[in-house]
């Protein structure tokens, strides 16, 4: 269900890590964020919530230790709930891992460092605090995984995305050199950091 949010509802907003039964909500909720539904790439929009759906799953039912997928879940408006479906939406997500960041200087290499990926607000949520909210129960996990440093990766034409992060303190780390990039004139991705305090 996707109900407007009226400006005036308070939006009490609960974080909770995901379960196996989120993958279709969530493919849906990537899909809808990420690509395309009108014209010719639109054709490929059920193939892409399929992958994502899969994807997601497999990443769920591996219950890595050093993997969180949270997922933001707001309580639909009393007039919107039906009593067929008054649980609770999912509207935001973000996943956490580790990863090598071959990007770095050569001494980093052989270190895997917690990496941001999937972040995504269900638009009818955006700009109430959400995708902040989801980093820093992040940026907790991170600390509490022993490690002082964050990274993800944005497109450099992704201005909502670059003010988001600037606000919540991350910096350029470097910008990615991709030849097929540059050749097709598609935007580069940018490396962020942030140093966690402890
Ligand atoms: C990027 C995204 C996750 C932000 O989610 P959100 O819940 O709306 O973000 P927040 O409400 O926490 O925003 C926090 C701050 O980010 C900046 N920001 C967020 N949306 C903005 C917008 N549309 N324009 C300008 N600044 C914006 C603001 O500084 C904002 O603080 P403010 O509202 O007090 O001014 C969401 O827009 C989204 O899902 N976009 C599509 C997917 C995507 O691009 N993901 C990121 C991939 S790297």
């Amino acid at each position: 269900m996707n109900v407007p949010l009226s400006d005036a509802a308070p939006l009490a907003c609960q974080i909770r890590a995901a379960r196996n039964s989120d993958a279709d909500a969530l493919a849906d909720l990537l899909v809808s964020s990420f690509h395309r539904q009108e014209g010719l790439a639109g054709l490929l929009y059920p193939f892409w919530r399929m992958a994502l759906r899969e994807d997601i799953r497999n990443r769920l039912r591996r219950q890595s230790l050093h993997y969180c997928c949270l997922v933001a879940v707001v309580q639909p408006p009393k007039a919107a709930a039906t009593s067929a479906s008054d649980s609770p939406d999912i509207v935001g997500t973000v996943e956490m891992s580790l990863r090598p960041q071959f990007t770095l200087p050569m001494q980093y290499w052989f270190r895997s460092f917690p990496y941001l990926s999937n972040l995504a607000v269900m638009s009818t949520y955006r700009r109430h605090g959400i995708a902040s909210r989801m980093i820093t129960v992040c940026e907790t996990t991170a600390k509490q995984w022993g490690y002082q440093d964050l990274y993800l990766h944005v497109l450099e034409n992704n201005e909502v995305a670059c003010a988001l992060y600037q606000r919540l303190g991350f910096s350029i780390c470097r910008t990615e050199f991709n030849p097929l990039t540059m050749i097709l004139g598609q935007p580069r991705q940018i490396l962020l950091h942030k140093a966690l305090v402890p």
